[in-house]
């Protein structure tokens, strides 16, 4: 498949634009792409009661399987910091439930770009197999 990384960068940044964050004030966006085509965007969505924060992330991704989308080719993460962040543990946990490899890429503000995979994001993921082999 040709990605058209330009696109879920252009994507990514949009959603970030709409993140939910008075608390930290650091504003993520994530876009998807589906093995169909089909991008999927989220930001991150903050709370008063801090620990029901969502990460842009898994917005990008609830929306996706939502939509009947659960394989995926592509990650684009836009942070509004100067470096770029990769996803956090929780996020890289449910990216790799429905797919345990495909090309991350993320960008602050400086244009750095740092690119990844969910596998290397996160080796030894806990899967479906560790709870069914008992
Ligand atoms: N955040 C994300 O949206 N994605 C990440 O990968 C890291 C953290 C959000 C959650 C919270 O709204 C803010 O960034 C600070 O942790």
């Amino acid at each position: 498949m040709n990605i058209d990384w330009d696109e879920l960068q252009r994507l990514a940044r949009q959603a970030a634009g709409a993140a939910y964050a008075p608390y930290s004030n650091f504003h993520v966006g994530a876009a998807l792409l589906a093995e169909d085509g089909r991008i999927f965007s989220g930001c991150n969505v903050e709370n008063a009661s801090f620990g029901l924060t969502v990460c842009a992330e898994r917005t990008a991704i609830f929306t996706a399987v939502t939509a009947r989308a659960r394989r995926f080719s592509a990650l684009v993460v836009v942070t509004s910091n100067d470096a770029p962040v990769t996803p956090c543990g929780a996020c890289r946990q449910v990216l790799h439930e429905f797919q345990p490899s495909f090309e991350v890429r993320c960008y602050g503000l400086s244009g750095a770009e740092l690119i990844t995979t969910t596998a290397e994001l996160l080796p030894r993921a806990f899967v479906s197999a560790d709870f069914q082999a008992g």
